[in-house]
């Protein structure tokens, strides 16, 4: 495959129809192992798709790819949790993996998200502006390095407002909002903004 850098590159919103292509860009960046993770768990049973997934197109072909699906915290809405992040490793390395991370949280940010989870390499999201979450003041459902859990705070101060367990908002939580995800999202998020 080519990496000409003469191409477009195009960061656009992630649809259904790129499905499958995102999951063999997963398999070749991650490995038959992927599942077992403890991001993973949170993530299974949700919609593939939330409005702040973003992809990276160049020449046709996605190279790059980053999921935020929405989460509470200790029952509090306003959050995602990101991941995961995929950079096909011929593009790797040109700064496509934090052009879309950073296109992602702009969209969460204006959609009033208070806060992005991740469990990731400390030295890579520092510069995305993630830091370490205080040991046990966030808790997923199954073993995590502490050192590993991050968070960037999209409202200033935010991160000081949640504790507890991270669960995905589950559609039927949508349904009872009356709303699509998105605008679920953002009605959770709200009481956020008061932090
Ligand atoms: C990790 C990954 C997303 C990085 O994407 P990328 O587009 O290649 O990286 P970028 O171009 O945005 O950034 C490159 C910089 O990050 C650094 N970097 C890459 N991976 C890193 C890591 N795990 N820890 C620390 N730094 C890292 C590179 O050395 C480079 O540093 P430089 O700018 O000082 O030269 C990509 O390599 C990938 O898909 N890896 C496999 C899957 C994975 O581990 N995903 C992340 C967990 S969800």
């Amino acid at each position: 495959m080519s990496s000409d850098k003469s191409q477009a590159i195009i960061v656009r919103p992630a649809r259904a129809e790129d499905g499958a292509e995102i999951s063999a860009l997963h398999a070749r960046a991650f490995g038959p192992g992927r599942f077992a993770r403890t991001a993973y768990r949170v993530r299974e049973g949700t919609p593939a798709f939330s409005p702040f997934c973003r992809v990276c197109v160049i020449g046709g072909r996605i190279i790059a790819a980053v999921r935020l699906t929405p989460i509470s915290i200790g029952r509090r809405g306003g959050a995602l949790l990101l991941g995961p992040l995929a950079v096909a490793p011929d593009f790797a390395n040109q700064g496509h993996g934090r052009g879309i991370v950073r296109e992602a949280l702009e969209a969460a940010r204006s959609a009033g998200v208070a806060i992005v989870v991740l469990v990731g390499d400390e030295p890579y999201y520092a510069r995305l502006g993630f830091r370490r979450i205080p040991a046990g003041q966030i808790t997923l459902p199954g073993p995590v390095d502490p050192g590993r859990l991050l968070a960037a705070e999209l409202v200033p101060g935010a991160l000081a407002g949640f504790t507890g367990l991270v669960a995905a908002t589950r559609a039927s939580e949508d349904a009872a909002a009356g709303a699509d995800p998105a605008a679920s999202l953002l009605s959770d998020a709200r009481p956020s903004l008061r932090v």
